[in-house]
């Protein structure tokens, strides 16, 4: 933290992330990075943003799209990020996202980019056409947090390549036009990567092995009973090995400390069965989801007060990334 010369108040220092309008968010958004990002909001001036541009860089449905944001603010605030402490608002409402994105593509290395193995796998699922936008995907995600000047950058592990990218191209730019911004560091939660149902790939909406944050109890208990668990433990008395079983996992995010224990111990010496840790996740993984999944259903309800917090977060986000534009504008010799 810094002292503030006009207020002398320690000012705080500040947290960006974005997350991608997708439509649904699921348990593995939430574990990875938006349960984090609750628990962070005292000690840091937290921006959050629902990244429109970036969703744009594969195939989408235009009528879909307003829908897809709405719903993106609603689950964030549903899930817990209380717009009285931090800011929410719309990429594509700041233009200086773009702007900001075109002048660090003259500081970001085509090597680097083309190293992404984000870039690799989304180009393999959408072989039909590979747009220079998903290349350059990074470089919008390094404009995101440089125009407002984060330290922290709050994500799951699937980031950390590119926000590594992002941090080479700040050093390029202070090296270059003098010292401008802060190197952006990551903050990992507890589960910073979280397995589909199946235990084979990444959680992820376009894989459809998700736990979504608004299903209902039935669903989840549905998908839990059918989702893959130690493969070692095929008999009720064969000792298993939490530390590779994704239901446990899910446990470190859902779970009591004496009940992940409980679920360890139980799993190592076959003192419980698959049945009875999966029970315990179902409880808990529905108290955690249900009160969320009605705070959504007020907010769908409430459509002028969701306009009102991301006309908020705009306002104060175009004036903060205008601040910063004329900064770079002026240490480039752009005006
Ligand atoms: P996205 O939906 O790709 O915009 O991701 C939003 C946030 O959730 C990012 O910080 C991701 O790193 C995180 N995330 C996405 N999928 C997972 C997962 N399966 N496990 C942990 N974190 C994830
Ligand atoms: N690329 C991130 C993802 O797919 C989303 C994102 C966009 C982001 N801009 C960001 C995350 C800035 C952190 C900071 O999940």
């Amino acid at each position: 933290m810094t002292d503030s010369a006009d207020t002398g108040e320690k000012k705080k220092e500040r947290v960006f992330s974005g997350i991608q309008p997708t439509g649904t968010l699921h348990i593995g958004n939430y574990l990875g990075a938006i349960q984090n990002w609750v628990t962070l909001l005292d000690e840091y001036e937290c921006i959050f943003c629902i990244v429109d541009y970036h969703a744009i860089t594969v195939p989408y449905e235009p009528d879909e799209m307003q829908e897809r944001v709405r719903q993106a603010v609603m689950l964030n605030m549903a899930a817990g990020l209380d717009p009285e402490r931090c800011t929410l608002f719309v990429q594509s409402h700041v233009p200086q996202h773009t702007e900001l994105c075109w002048i660090l593509t003259t500081c970001a290395a085509w090597g680097h980019l083309n190293r992404m193995t984000q870039f690799k796998e989304k180009s393999e699922q959408h072989k039909e056409f590979v747009s220079a936008g998903l290349f350059a995907y990074p470089v919008l995600m390094a404009a995101d947090i440089l125009l407002y000047k984060a330290s922290q950058v709050p994500v799951g592990e699937d980031q950390t390549q590119h926000l590594e990218f992002s941090r080479e191209v700040c050093r390029r730019f202070n090296a270059r036009f003098g010292d401008t911004f802060p190197e952006p560091e990551p903050i990992y939660s507890d589960v910073p990567r979280l397995m589909g149902l199946e235990s084979k790939n990444k959680m992820s909406k376009s894989l459809n092995n998700y736990i979504s944050l608004l299903d209902d109890p039935d669903t989840i208990k549905e998908k839990l009973k059918r989702a893959a668990h130690d493969p070692a433990r095929v008999r009720r008395d064969d000792p298993g090995t939490p530390e590779i079983c994704n239901i446990f996992t899910m446990h470190q995010g859902f779970s009591s400390p004496e009940e992940i224990e409980w679920a360890a111990e139980g799993c190592r010496t076959a003192g419980i069965g698959c049945i009875d840790c999966k029970k315990c996740l179902t409880k808990n993984m529905i108290a955690t989801l249900e009160p969320i999944r009605q705070r959504y259903q007020e907010l769908e309800a409430n459509p002028d007060k969701v306009n009102d917090i991301i006309r908020q977060g705009d306002k104060f986000c175009s004036e903060q990334a205008e601040k910063t534009m004329a900064e770079v504008r002026r240490r480039m010799g752009l005006r």
